[in-house]
């Protein structure tokens, strides 16, 4: 049985940060309110002159490097993004051109925070199905970009990253299992509606989200979506060695540890320095772990995560 076996990781995060102090200078919120609701204290923002494939090159470079694979052996590029560079082509083919490569198919997949579970899926059955040998998969968003900087109940929650995992063809347990699901009767709850028509932008290009409303669907569909995803591949909780979520509010994360009766010491949780970077945020917290001696080699992950869509999913990984 072929696997899909994660090789190497790989993060970036811009060196610019800003604080809830510094956003309690730009609108009315305070470095409580926002530690007490969500457990973030900081995020990191993008210079002007970097683009989401810069993001994602950096976290890509350093995955291929992890991983001791080189660009050239890369047969597959997915990127997860719903900041691209631009309309199209691609921030995948941006990525591949960038690293340097030609011919591979790459592709983003846009299913906001969820984007990683549905990447990492994808790019997982074109390994096991033989279409693809070495895959990278990537989650790279600038948020900071589709941010209204006075909008206080929203602002104050994302961040700007990038994570990367290097796949590869394997007859050692790599991915176990995974899960996708979508709603679309909740977009409202969580959009940036606007489009591009006649030479202008319609709509708002700013992020809209009804918080209390994204919290109770999250919490509970986080919770199903985990216990299935466990249960289908004939697991139990206590066989977890970590949980790595997607890392949206302390208090989302913490419900589904206790749903699933994990100890907070079994969570990966960078929530307090990167804020929410949507599809990048799972990605750079397993790098977290990885780079920190947290996760080891044989240890099972379960990765979850939520977002507009509403998309969702959970995948198992034996690392
Ligand atoms: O990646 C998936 C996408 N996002 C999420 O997972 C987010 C899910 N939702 C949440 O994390 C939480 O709902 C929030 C953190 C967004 C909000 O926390 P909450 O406990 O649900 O607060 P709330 O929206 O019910 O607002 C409570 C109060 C309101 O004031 P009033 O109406 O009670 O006077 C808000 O206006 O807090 C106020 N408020 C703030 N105050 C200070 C909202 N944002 C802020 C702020 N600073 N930044």
């Amino acid at each position: 049985m072929t696997y899909a076996k994660i090789l190497g990781t790989g993060s970036y995060l811009p060196a610019k940060t800003l604080s809830n102090h510094d956003l309690a200078k730009i609108v009315d919120t305070s470095d409580e309110w926002i530690t007490t609701r969500t457990g973030i204290k900081t995020r990191h923002i993008a210079a002007d002159n970097e683009k989401c494939s810069d993001l994602a090159v950096a976290a890509a470079q350093n995955a291929l490097e992890a991983a001791g694979v080189d660009a050239a052996e890369i047969d597959l590029i997915v990127v997860a993004t719903s900041t691209p560079d631009m309309q199209f082509p691609a921030t995948a083919t941006i990525v591949q051109q960038k690293l340097g490569i030609s011919g591979c198919p790459a592709f983003d997949v846009q299913a906001v925070c969820a984007g990683f579970m549905y990447a990492i899926t994808t790019a997982n059955a074109y390994i096991k199905s033989g279409m693809a040998k070495k895959a990278l998969v990537i989650g790279a968003d600038v948020f900071s970009r589709i941010m209204d900087w006075t909008d206080r109940r929203t602002c104050v929650l994302f961040g700007d990253g990038a994570g990367a995992v290097v796949l590869g063809a394997s007859d050692e347990p790599g991915i176990l299992h995974s899960k996708l699901l979508a709603d679309g009767n909740y977009g409202y709850l969580l959009q940036t509606p606007g489009w591009i028509a006649n030479g202008a932008v319609c709509g708002t290009p700013f992020l809209q989200m009804d918080g209390p409303g994204v919290f109770k669907f999250a919490v509970k569909a986080l919770a199903k979506v985990a216990e299935d995803v466990i249960a289908e591949a004939g697991l139990t909780p206590e066989q977890i060695d970590w949980l790595v979520p997607h890392q949206a509010n302390y208090r989302i994360l913490e419900s589904t540890a206790k749903h699933l009766k994990l100890g907070m010491e079994k969570v990966v949780l960078t929530v307090q320095d990167h804020g929410n970077t949507s599809a990048a945020s799972i990605p750079l917290a397993l790098d977290w772990g990885v780079r920190h001696g947290s996760i080891q080699r044989g240890h099972t992950l379960l990765l979850e995560g939520i977002g507009g869509g509403f998309a969702w999913g959970a995948v198992l990984v034996k690392y």
